[in-house]
């Protein structure tokens, strides 16, 4: 039997990882990069086959990765975790640098960043797992801790979308709500508000005079965009 709780025993980090060039480039939250031989050192990068910057990745055969710092904004997971480039330019208004390969580096709420050359890319199912080189990296802040995704979890209380590796199903995530951590971190059922796990967005039924239940899979959350099932009962 698989104890679905056992899976966030499993740490990782928080990144911003992108593609592209000055003219046209894309990024998405990812927490799955990681670092697979020491010499020479490569990275990996799982990105879901229907992220918009899987395209990019390929097309120009660089990425890069900026680090998350613990104090990240929310608006920044709902921006690049939440919201997919095919729709709007996403590097617009950030704070951008360009590294050795052209690749934009997205500097918000970053404290290293890492830049790939892509030399191999291998199919997991729905995901790519994108292998490469490390071409340049480079510390922009010393004195913020970097984000971790049990950190995102327990105390920013976010979750991943379904693009995630990590993700997990509503059903599952109802088993997950039953463990000990968990418990302490949702409050009690019987409320009728609903918190979106993304941005805090709080939906009062009250207000809006429509119970959470009533509205469409297809609601959005107003503030970042999340999913309805992103909102947890408070
Ligand atoms: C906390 C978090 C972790 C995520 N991790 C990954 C990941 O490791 N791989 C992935 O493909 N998508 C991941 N996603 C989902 C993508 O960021 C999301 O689908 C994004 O909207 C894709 O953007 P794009 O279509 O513009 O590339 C994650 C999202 C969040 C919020």
């Amino acid at each position: 039997m698989i104890d679905i709780n056992a899976l966030f025993k499993v740490s990782y980090g928080l990144y911003i990882v992108t593609a592209g060039n000055s003219e046209s480039a894309n990024g998405f939250i990812s927490n799955t990069v990681f670092q697979v031989t020491a010499e020479p050192p490569r990275f990996a990068a799982c990105c879901n086959k229907n992220n918009y910057t899987s395209e990019f990745i390929e097309q120009h055969g660089y990425f890069t990765c900026s680090v998350l710092s613990q104090n990240t904004s929310s608006d920044i997971f709902g921006h690049f975790g939440y919201k997919t480039g095919r729709n709007f330019n996403k590097m617009e208004g950030m704070q951008l640098k360009y590294g050795l390969s052209g690749t934009p580096v997205v500097l918000n709420d970053a404290i290293a960043f890492l830049e790939c050359k892509v030399i191999n890319k291998v199919d997991v199912g729905t995901h790519w797992i994108f292998i490469a080189e490390l071409i340049d990296a480079e510390v922009l802040s010393q004195d913020v801790e970097q984000m971790t995704y049990d950190y995102y979890r327990k105390i920013r209380r976010g979750v991943a979308p379904k693009n995630a590796p990590t993700y997990v199903d509503k059903s599952k995530a109802e088993a997950e709500v039953k463990t000990e951590e968990v418990k302490n971190e949702v409050a009690s059922a019987s409320a009728k508000k609903y918190k979106c796990a993304v941005c805090g967005h709080v939906y009062d039924e009250q207000k809006n005079n429509t119970t959470f239940s009533d509205l469409s899979e297809q609601w959005k959350c107003p503030d970042c965009g999340a999913d309805k099932e992103d909102f947890i009962e408070i």
